[in-house]
């Protein structure tokens, strides 16, 4: 099994940005975290991280070309205006879920909206970084139960 994890804008500031909000953990420490995760569920996890939307949907549509069997993604500021990424996950088939790793339901109004959550198959929020590991858990299941 092949999942993406992809994470937008900012997120390679983790441990550095709003620390108060994100937490003190560094985004070498989530990619640690996940790479821990592969290990342990015996899958592959690739991880992608850019501050360019275009990137971004680049990466998407290299993974439909892939077949991958899951996406993560935190689409960051990109969630709440982003039509272009949620068009290109609309293209995907696999299943997706979003994860933010605040509330942003407790946060600023702009953040509770998600343009791209419709096109996902589910969404994590509020949990820090082990709304990630969920998001691994429920693709897992989610593809045990196709077969
Ligand atoms: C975020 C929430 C977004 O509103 C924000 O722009 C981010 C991070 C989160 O993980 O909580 O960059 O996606």
């Amino acid at each position: 099994m092949n999942i993406l994890v992809v994470n937008g804008p900012n997120l390679n500031f983790l441990g550095i940005r709003e620390k108060g909000i994100y937490g003190t953990q560094d985004f070498a420490y989530l990619l640690s975290l996940l790479e821990e995760k592969a290990k342990t569920c015996q899958i592959t996890i690739d991880t992608f991280q850019s501050n360019c939307e275009g990137e971004i949907i680049d990466r998407l549509q290299q993974a439909y070309m892939d077949k991958v069997d899951g996406i993560v993604i935190n689409p960051g500021a990109y969630t709440h205006y982003s039509y272009a990424i949620r068009d290109a996950l609309a293209s995907l088939t696999c299943p997706i879920i979003e994860v933010h790793i605040s509330n942003v339901h407790k946060r600023e109004e702009f953040r509770h909206v998600s343009v791209t959550a419709p096109v996902c198959s589910g969404q994590i929020v509020g949990l820090g970084l082990q709304g990630y590991m969920l998001a691994i858990d429920a693709i897992i299941n989610m593809k045990k139960q196709e077969n």
